[in-house]
């Protein structure tokens, strides 16, 4: 069974929820204003975090004032009525994002919810807060249309990023042809993202990214591994793991053959950057199982991200069926969330 828990089905999906998660929060945050506001904080966790994350990286070289995530209960100190907090999560039941919005709630910030519905919708309904409803039914991850696109558009609207409707039908275009050319249908020999699969196959990879460019999309590739393929894999940026990682590549050399390198490459790298890849790929070739490059399609970088995003999203899928896995069960984290309550 190829499509086993359906999430091919939601990959090919996801420029669709690209456009739906548009239309739905221009509608939803249409006559909100959004005067003096002096950073941004986006609270979330998983798969909910993960678009705030990418949105921040998008627009680290546009972005006027901070912006952060938050992954944890307590927000940061500085956070006070000039804050917009941005509290998204999928299920509307993770207990840090709810704790988080309390603390928001305390320190008088302006907030908006991403949700699906759950305590933290109606938190928002009884506080009169503004909240973004998003489908529901879907497993997080797969839902990540959802949680990037409210921020994208709420960011254009705050003046800190873009999203202008060229960008992205441009990007969603993109994404229409990526999803043809990397679905279950093209076979392997065609299909770079079923040949990566089968490559990481009873491997360890470590995801890289450079910092700011690719360093997010590393982090989902990598959290997509491990909840879709229930594969361990670990991921690090350019430059930072220059001065430090490199060094465990003069260990145990068995251990090291188990070893996969994704580097996930942009156009956009400086020379410096360049330069340390080609120097770290040299000096690490021969110690690891494999090193494979990933460049992606696109002009713009909102087209970029998407085109990674998604490849690494059907590199998981498939990783799942050879591990004969469903990608949909999260058992773990389940467990983990009952046992916490
Ligand atoms: O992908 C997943 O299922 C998880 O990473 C969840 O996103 C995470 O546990 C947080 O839950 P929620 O997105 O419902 O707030």
């Amino acid at each position: 069974e190829l499509d086993k828990g359906g999430m091919f089905d939601l990959i090919y999906k996801f420029p669709d929820h690209c456009i739906e998660a548009v239309n739905i929060t221009k509608e939803s945050i249409s006559g909100l204003r959004f005067n003096n506001i002096m950073n941004v904080v986006i609270t979330g966790m998983g798969g909910s975090a993960i678009g705030g994350d990418l949105v921040r990286m998008l627009t680290t070289d546009r972005a006027q004032i901070p912006v952060i995530v938050n992954r944890d209960y307590k927000l940061p100190a500085f956070v006070d009525e000039k804050t917009l907090v941005v509290a998204s999560s999928y299920s509307g039941n993770t207990e840090e994002t709810l704790t988080a919005y309390d603390y928001a709630k305390t320190k008088k910030a302006k907030i908006i919810v991403i949700t699906t519905g759950g305590k933290l919708k109606e938190k928002a309904a009884q506080d009169e807060v503004p909240v973004i409803t998003i489908p529901g039914g879907l497993p997080p991850r797969a839902a990540l249309g959802f949680s990037l696109f409210p921020i994208l558009v709420l960011f254009k609207e705050l003046g800190i990023g873009f999203g202008k409707k060229s960008d992205i039908e441009t990007a969603v275009s993109l994404l229409k042809r990526v999803r043809e050319k990397y679905c279950p249908q093209v076979p392997e020999k065609d299909n770079p993202a079923k040949a990566l699969a089968g490559k990481l196959h009873g491997k360890l990879p470590l995801i890289y990214g450079t910092s700011n460019l690719t360093d997010i999309i590393a982090v989902r590739w990598k959290g997509q591994m491990n909840e879709n393929a229930k594969h361990p894999a670990f991921y690090n940026a350019f430059p930072e793991l220059n001065h430090n990682e490199i060094m465990g590549f003069e260990g145990d050399s068995k251990l090291l053959k188990t070893f996969e390198i994704i580097i996930l490459r942009s156009p956009n790298e400086s020379d410096r950057i360049k330069k340390r890849i080609d120097i770290t790929t040299d000096i690490l070739k021969e110690e690891v199982s494999g090193i494979t490059e990933i460049w992606p399609e696109g002009e713009s970088s909102l087209e970029q991200m998407l085109y990674h995003i998604m490849f690494g999203d059907y590199v998981s899928a498939y990783l799942a069926i050879l591990n004969n896995k469903d990608p949909k069960e999260i058992d773990f984290i389940d467990e983990l969330k009952e046992r916490m309550k």
